[in-house]
Parts: structure tokens; C-alpha cells; sequence
């Protein structure tokens, strides 16, 4: 006659041992559905650009369909928050960019630490970001932009995707260094801010090369500069932020790939290998380098790797944005 413990007790073992069976048949067949890549911003803006170049050779390495979803808002942190509470499957994965790294100074009240509700997969690539205006705004150089904003800031508008976005950092940064402040026009991507931007609605924007490029070759936008140390190679032509006047303007977005934190490691390994993959995929090289851009290196596409540098940055710029005193909340 079994006692009630020892009965308990082999149930319990029993269930756990099922579950772990189930955990490890699940790691082994993975993946055996799509996978859901969850990108914060709209389609068609620089984030959703770099996502889908990257998704197809992800999807052939994996062996399976990756369906890139757009959920907006909030400067991406709506999107970080669904994530973080997705099940760690590996069929839920995560783009964001620097902006994971600005939300925990930004928002004070962030349902999730991206340090604790994430387990990182890799650095994607660093896009270096354009000033550009409507193409018919009246300043020729940037030095001429700050000196027209500063004499009709009451009147210039500035469009970003929203407090955390990438677009919304660089005119922080901006204002800050012309001490300036402009009327910000929010937008759910710097997609939809650049088609407003063309049409003449809003006055100026800050945003990345994945996004502008092609307009800015066009001649379609005013560009004045770029907010790397050196030229681009894409945009020759495009003075540097210092050359034009901004002493020491450098901003690169870093994007990463996440999971939610509790992922399998044989599932975040799994996938990081297929990143490192796709970031040496003929088209997605070429690809980025036509936008500004290249492939982060395989060390730096590694869970390790960019969990230092996640947390680098929410360290750096904690006292940028402390002192520009700007919060979402
Ligand atoms: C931003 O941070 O401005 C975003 O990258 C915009 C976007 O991807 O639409």
C-alpha cells in the first residue's frame, strides 16, 4: 500500500519528467510552425526595411515561414510589451533598436527591464541617420537650418515615430545641441512621416538611411546631413553632422533581435545561427549597403555579444536623456 506522499510524490515526477520530455521534443522539432517576427514600428518605414530583408534568409535556414508583424505605438514599447509576455516558444521573436535602450530612462513606469523580460539573439546592423526637410523648405545647409529654426521655432515642425523612436532621439539630441525646442508631429512610423514630409505637412525629420536613402538620391528631400564620422559611400555627396556644423553629432541605431526571456537556449542558439546566416546573405548585403548600412559582424550577431551591449547602452544614455529632462511619462 502506497503512502499518499510516495503516491504524490510519483505523480509529480512523472508530470515533470513529461514535461520535460515535451520541452526537449518541442527544442528537438523546433521549429515545426511559422514564426511570428514582431516589428514595433509601421510597415514600409527603416525598422520593417531591415526586418524583411532579413526574415527570407532566416526563413530558409530555419525551414520555415517567418510572418513580419507590425505593432505600433508608444515608440515601440507597445510592441516590447506584448513580446515580453508572449510564451517563450521561440514563435514569437522581437526587432527593436536603440530605442530598447533610451525606454527604460524615457518611460519611468516600462511594464517590462529589457535586461530581465528578454533573451537577446543578436545585433542586425547600425544605421546611420539623415536630417533631412520637405523639399521645398528654404534653408540650403544645415548651418542655415539652425539658424531658421532658432528664428521661427514657433512655427517648424519636426515629425518622429513617436518617444524612444530612433527618429525621436536624433531631435532630442538636435534640439538639445541648437537649444531649441521644436513642435514634435508624431507619427506610428518614420514610413508614414516621410510620405507627410514629401507632401510638404511637416517641416523636418531626423531618420535612418534605410529609410531615406532612396529620396534622398532622388533629390526628392532636402538632405543636409549624415550623423556618421565619415561620409557614406550610398551618399557621398551628404556632409557629416560635424563637417556641417553639428561639432561631435554621432548616432548610430543599432538593431537587435530578442526572445522572450525563458526561451530554450538550444531555440535562442538555433536562431542566432540562422541570423548569423542571413547576415551573410548575398542580397541582404547588397541590399544594405545600397541603404547605408552593413551587416553587424557574426561576433557581434551572437546572444552574448549584444547582451553587453543592450545593457552598455541602457547605461549610456540614462544620463543623456536625464539631462535633457525628457520622459514619456
Ligand atoms: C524610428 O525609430 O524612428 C523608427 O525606426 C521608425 C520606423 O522604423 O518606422
Amino acid at each position: 500500500m502506497q503512502s499518499k506522499i510516495i503516491r504524490s510524490a510519483i505523480i509529480g515526477v512523472t508530470a515533470l519528467t513529461a514535461t520535460l520530455a515535451g520541452q526537449a521534443f518541442a527544442q528537438d522539432d523546433y521549429p515545426s510552425q511559422p514564426i511570428t517576427l514582431v516589428v514595433p514600428f509601421s510597415a514600409g518605414g527603416p525598422t520593417d526595411t531591415v526586418t524583411r530583408l532579413i526574415a527570407e534568409p532566416m526563413s530558409e535556414v530555419l525551414g520555415t515561414q517567418i510572418v513580419v508583424q507590425n505593432v505600433t505605438g508608444a515608440g515601440g514599447t507597445l510592441a516590447a510589451t506584448q513580446v515580453a509576455n508572449a510564451a517563450p516558444d521561440g514563435y514569437t521573436v522581437f526587432i527593436h533598436h536603440i530605442g530598447m535602450s533610451t525606454a527604460p530612462t524615457l518611460y519611468r513606469s516600462l511594464p517590462f527591464d529589457p535586461l530581465e523580460a528578454f533573451q537577446t539573439i543578436g545585433l542586425v546592423t547600425t544605421v546611420p541617420m539623415t536630417i533631412i526637410a520637405r523639399p521645398d523648405f528654404e534653408p540650403e545647409t544645415l548651418a542655415e537650418v539652425i539658424d531658421y529654426v532658432k528664428a521661427n521655432q514657433e512655427t517648424v515642425t519636426y515629425a518622429n515615430a513617436g518617444i524612444g523612436a530612433a527618429s525621436h532621439l536624433c531631435g532630442m539630441l538636435f534640439m538639445d545641441a541648437i537649444d531649441t525646442q521644436l513642435t514634435t508631429v508624431p507619427y506610428q512610423g518614420t514610413g508614414p512621416a516621410l510620405t507627410d514630409l514629401l507632401g510638404g505637412q511637416v517641416d523636418l525629420m531626423c531618420d535612418q538611411t534605410t529609410n531615406t536613402s532612396g529620396q534622398i538620391k532622388a533629390g526628392e528631400v532636402k538632405a543636409y546631413a549624415v550623423t556618421t564620422q565619415q561620409r557614406l559611400d550610398s551618399l557621398p555627396d551628404l556632409p557629416t553632422a560635424d563637417e556641417a556644423g553639428l561639432e561631435g553629432f554621432n548616432l548610430g541605431v543599432w538593431h537587435g533581435l530578442y526572445v522572450p526571456a525563458g526561451t530554450p537556449e538550444p531555440i535562442v542558439q538555433e536562431l542566432s545561427a540562422a541570423l548569423q546566416t542571413a547576415l551573410q546573405d548575398e542580397n541582404v548585403v547588397a541590399r544594405f549597403a545600397e541603404l547605408g548600412t552593413a551587416p553587424a559582424t557574426q561576433e557581434e550577431a551572437t546572444p552574448e555579444a549584444h547582451a553587453e551591449l543592450l545593457a552598455a547602452q541602457i547605461e549610456l544614455w540614462r544620463p543623456i536623456i536625464e539631462a535633457a529632462g525628457v520622459y514619456a511619462d
